[in-house]
């Protein structure tokens, strides 16, 4: 086991098996493993930063070595406050790997006693990615298999509130389409959709 601290960042909109597979491996080699999630992503993302947090807390629950956190701005100046030495990253393709090399020169530009490690997760979720998870979601369709249950639960409740929420929306634009364009205040609203 490696002595000191990893962390390992990223995005984990949702968590997927695959990342947790990384995870459980990283908690074997590194003494204490911090993952990290960027919390100013440009991207708008699925989950809230909260609710990211508290599905990997309960996910590694049981993984005593492992630590969930957020970070803002530069990802090498976070570990660096940390006291980290390696940053932990996933290849699951040679795809991943441009994007991943290149990231992990930058960081040694900016930080050269950082040095990046990379595993691969077990093959089965070599193909297992956030956004695909997302987009499979979002059409309907199953993600069993791909995401840990309770993240399954959460993607299941996020796009029945989507769903609702669009429907009110639509009903919204339905009344003022009624009223030849005339904007209704609440409580017209309100009354009309009781009507
Ligand atoms: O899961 P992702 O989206 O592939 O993770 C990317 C992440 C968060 C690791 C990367 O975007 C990052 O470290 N962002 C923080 C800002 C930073 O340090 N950028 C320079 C990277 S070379």
């Amino acid at each position: 086991m490696h002595k000191g601290l990893a962390i390992y960042p990223g995005s984990f909109d949702p968590t997927t098996n695959g990342h947790l597979d990384l995870i459980e491996r990283g908690a074997k080699i590194f003494e204490d493993l911090v993952v990290a999630i960027l919390r100013n992503s440009e991207k708008s993302p699925m989950f809230s930063v909260v609710e990211r947090r508290d599905m990997l807390r309960e996910l590694t629950a049981h993984l005593k070595n492992v630590r969930i956190d957020t970070f803002d701005g530069l990802m090498v100046e976070y570990a660096k406050s940390l006291g980290a030495t390696c940053i932990l990253r996933g290849i699951r393709a040679i795809s991943d790997y441009e994007y991943e090399l290149q990231m992990a020169l930058m960081n040694r530009k900016l930080e050269p006693t950082l040095e990046t490690v990379f595993m691969m997760p077990a093959d089965k979720y070599s193909y297992v990615s956030s956004r695909l998870v997302r987009e499979v979601a979002q059409a309907g369709g199953p993600v069993k298999g791909l995401v840990p249950e309770v993240v399954e639960q959460k993607l299941r409740e996020k796009l029945a509130i989507g769903k609702q929420q669009r429907e009110t929306r639509s009903i919204e634009i339905l009344d003022r389409i009624d009223l030849g364009g005339k904007e209704l205040n609440p409580k017209e609203t309100k009354r009309k959709k009781k009507a």
